[in-house]
């Protein structure tokens, strides 16, 4: 074992380590225990992180903020948005539950962690592997929902109230969903769903306190909502959960970039139909691939697990990323020269 997967052995001591989890819940048995607070330390690389303020010190990234406060200010248009690390505190005392996403891109011993979680369940390495942070109180958290990854959640501090429920309207979903969102299902969730929506706040779920110490896995898909009547702060390593339906996407962009018809520009005509030309393209384009993707093998799907495997994710991490690089460095933008330059005048009205 490396210091990492020592790290995570010992976060996983109440189920009996991480290679018992491993042959007993992963990845579809949800299981939550008690433990000592004080392996938590293991999380942050022995950093202290047991309040809001520890991690405010460190994290500088935009703090997502959750909640009712959040629907009042914005008339109703969201429950939520993204607001400057500063101000976070403000809507914490309102009420708002605190999401600061990434994480671990302000602590290296849990970026080191959730590297390791990644490797040691066997998941392709384009797989979102993040530490997310949590904070809430005066009854703050987050409305029923579900999600498209697994998430291992380490309470810190104060006790948490989850709501947990088998999902019975659609298996292995791809998506996260909020039920808020009902009866507006997008496309990927509609396509796999089946019956009737649980009730608001779960009441025939499962109620699970969270107490300083605790873990709770939870499955990708499992429907969950939280509420926090005291300070709490937890701590979340979440893992992607691609399917071959990610992989395939990359294999079949590989099997067919060489053929010119795929490479041809898509192209209508005014009244965005297909024109007789481009049509006939498309068709030969079309029975190029069956030939070809009739050929593909599992081994062709594996060759694309290091593709970046959740494009929405990519793109947030490389925001992220680079709003913190620029904070870390305190990089200050180039003082305006004093004089207009007359090679950079003329370079921008020739543009
Ligand atoms: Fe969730």
């Amino acid at each position: 074992m490396n210091d990492s997967t020592e790290a995570l052995d010992l976060l996983f001591e109440p189920v009996g380590g991480i290679e018992k989890f491993r042959q007993e819940y992963w990845p579809d048995r949800f299981v939550t225990a008690e433990g000592s607070p004080e392996r938590l330390a293991a999380l942050t690389g022995g950093r202290a992180m047991t309040s809001l303020e520890d991690v405010l010190a460190v994290y500088d990234n935009p703090v997502m903020v959750v909640g009712a406060c959040v629907v009042d200010a914005t008339g109703g248009i969201t429950d939520r948005f993204l607001v400057p690390p500063g101000e976070a505190l403000a809507w914490y005392e309102q009420g708002a539950a605190l999401e600061m996403d990434f994480a671990h891109f302000f602590l290296p011993g849990m970026s080191h962690l959730v590297s390791a979680a990644r490797k040691f369940f066997g998941l392709p390495g384009g797989t979102v592997a993040k530490g997310i942070v949590y904070a809430a109180k005066h009854g703050g958290g987050f409305p029923v929902h579900f999600d498209a990854y697994v998430n291992f959640v380490f309470q810190v501090a104060g006790e948490k109230v989850w709501r947990v429920r088998e999902n019975e309207n659609t298996t292995l979903p791809i998506q996260h969903y909020d039920l808020a969102q009902y009866p507006y299902l997008p496309e990927g969730v509609q396509r796999v769903w089946t019956g009737e929506p649980p009730a608001e706040g779960l009441p025939d779920g499962r109620e699970v306190v969270l107490r300083p110490g605790s873990m709770l896995f939870l499955p990708r898909g499992l429907w969950h909502c939280t509420a926090s009547g005291e300070a709490t702060l937890s701590i979340n390593i979440t893992l992607g959960q691609p399917t071959w339906l990610d992989l395939v996407q990359h294999a079949v962009r590989r099997s067919l970039l060489d053929l010119d018809e795929w490479r041809e520009l898509v192209w209508t005509d005014a009244d965005g139909e297909l024109t007789p030309g481009a049509r006939a393209t498309v068709e030969r384009a079309l029975r190029e691939a069956g030939s070809r993707l009739s050929r593909l093998t599992p081994e062709d799907l594996l060759r694309e697990r290091d593709q970046a495997l959740d494009p929405y994710q990519e793109t947030q991490g490389s925001f992220r990323r680079s709003l913190g690089f620029a904070r870390m460095l305190n990089a200050v933008p180039p003082a305006a020269p004093s004089q207009p330059s007359r090679q950079r005048s003329s370079s921008s009205s020739s543009s």
